[in-house]
């Protein structure tokens, strides 16, 4: 085979790509607008795989690393708008635990468009499928995500994400532990 012709199918598999995107949705709030997006038959990028979670302060961010661990190219964390979430804070925990998230994205590797966090209420299915579209185009702009070997402890961080500041982990020996 030529080089100019696998070159060409590399070319022609990377315009067919198309991202996948898990989608943890809160069931009050934003699961009820793709819902509300789909019954009344809105068009938008079928590339979300879309979770039901009770609120989005049950989106433990070890749901985010296994989506990335096994496979997702982006993933969306939507809930219900600040205070109007019906555990009353879970919204607020969601919100800082994904910032935190997103900087150790960051520090593995990974472009932090590749997680999003957008409040969606039950009456915005506009909103959920404009929030789809632009984040399926950013996601396809940024290409596949290099999925993470081992988030388990273990080093092994796959060829080409180098963590971006060097981090020394303090030894602790057994008289030091409090
Ligand atoms: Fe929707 Fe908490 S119930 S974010």
């Amino acid at each position: 085979m030529s080089k100019n012709s696998t070159e060409e199918k590399q070319a022609a598999a990377a315009a067919e790509w198309e991202p996948s995107i898990v989608g943890f949705l809160c069931r009050w709030c934003s699961y009820a607008g793709a819902d509300l997006a789909g019954s009344s038959r809105m068009e938008y990028p079928p590339n979300v795989n879309v979770i039901r979670v009770p609120c989005s302060g049950r989106i433990d961010p070890l749901f985010v690393l296994k989506a990335f661990q096994q496979g997702a190219d982006g993933v969306l964390v939507s809930g219900c708008h600040p205070g109007d979430c019906h555990y009353a804070e879970g919204n607020y925990y969601a919100r800082r635990r994904m910032t935190l998230l997103k900087r150790l994205l960051e520090f593995l590797g990974y472009h932090p468009h590749r997680l999003r966090l957008e409040w969606v209420s039950a009456a915005e299915a506009r909103e959920f499928a404009e929030v789809v579209k632009d984040m399926v185009e950013q996601v396809k702009a940024l290409g596949p995500a290099e999925r993470y070997a081992d988030f388990d402890g273990r080093p092994g961080a796959v060829a080409g994400l180098e963590p971006s500041i060097p981090v020394e982990v303090p030894v602790v020996g057994e008289g030091e532990r409090k």
